[in-house]
């Protein structure tokens, strides 16, 4: 596990940046795996200048979001795949048939999730991995709890995740209770994986994230098995360390 203290949000965000774009770089036809939340903004921000200024060509990249909320319809304006083409998608040339996003809304959503997997392994599997971490050191919605799931799965939130993601929701009882997540297999599965954390109230689920030991009360500390992360942080979430 590498890890890499940048001075502030801004700069986190270059050079989180900039590894996504040099993998474009290396391979242009790579599969991306991507997050949603407040963390990555600044480096999807800095992607759309660097497409904007001819850098990086997304034509031939294929993405797979972490995960969405359940139910919510794709056009919900909190709802992931929203959130996706708002602050990314709509601003770069990757085809849109090459976007994937769990399902929000599905008839058969176990069918859905394996699905999900499938795809994912039909293209070969994720070469980069984007990660925020939840203050409770969830990653994608893999919450902390006795058993984790591999695969793709439908998850209840904690009540925690519940609270901390009403801020982007008018009411507490409008925040979906569910979600479809990749499973910590599916995560792990990836060949390069970058985790992003900026912010104090990150700094306690950073610091068991590389403690040395794996737990699932933080599911974020398994990629310590995984031979190639790297931890990208701000200062004040890399304090406790
Ligand atoms: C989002 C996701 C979550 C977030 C985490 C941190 O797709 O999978 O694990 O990365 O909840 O969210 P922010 O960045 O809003 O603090």
């Amino acid at each position: 596990m590498r890890i890499i203290v940048e001075s502030n949000y801004d700069e986190m965000s270059k050079t989180a940046a900039r590894i996504v774009a040099d993998q474009v770089k290396r391979k242009p036809d790579c599969v991306l795996g991507l997050a949603t939340g407040s963390t990555p903004l600044g480096m999807y921000r800095e992607l759309i200048a660097m497409y904007q200024r001819n850098e990086v060509d997304f034509s031939r990249v294929k993405t797979f979001n972490l995960d969405e909320y359940y139910p919510l319809p794709a056009d919900h304006p909190q709802s992931y795949h929203y959130f996706m083409y708002q602050n990314l998608f709509k601003h770069i040339n990757v085809p849109r048939e090459q976007i994937h996003i769990p399902q929000g809304i599905a008839a058969d959503v176990e069918k859905a999730c394996q699905e999900y997997e499938k795809a994912i392994n039909a293209v070969g599997g994720i070469d980069l991995q984007v990660l925020g971490i939840g203050e409770n050191g969830h990653i994608g919605f893999n919450e902390p709890a006795e058993r984790m799931h591999v695969a793709t799965h439908l998850t209840d939130l904690t009540e925690e995740t519940v609270r901390v993601n009403s801020r982007f929701f008018s009411s507490l009882s409008e925040v979906p209770r569910q979600a479809v997540t990749m499973g910590m297999g599916t995560i792990l599965k990836a060949r390069r994986i970058i985790l992003l954390a900026n912010g104090p109230r990150k700094a306690q689920a950073i610091k068991e994230a590389v403690s040395g030991y794996i737990t699932s009360k933080c599911p974020a500390s398994f990629l310590q098995v995984h031979p190639d992360v790297i931890l990208i942080l701000d200062r004040e979430a890399a304090s406790l360390l």
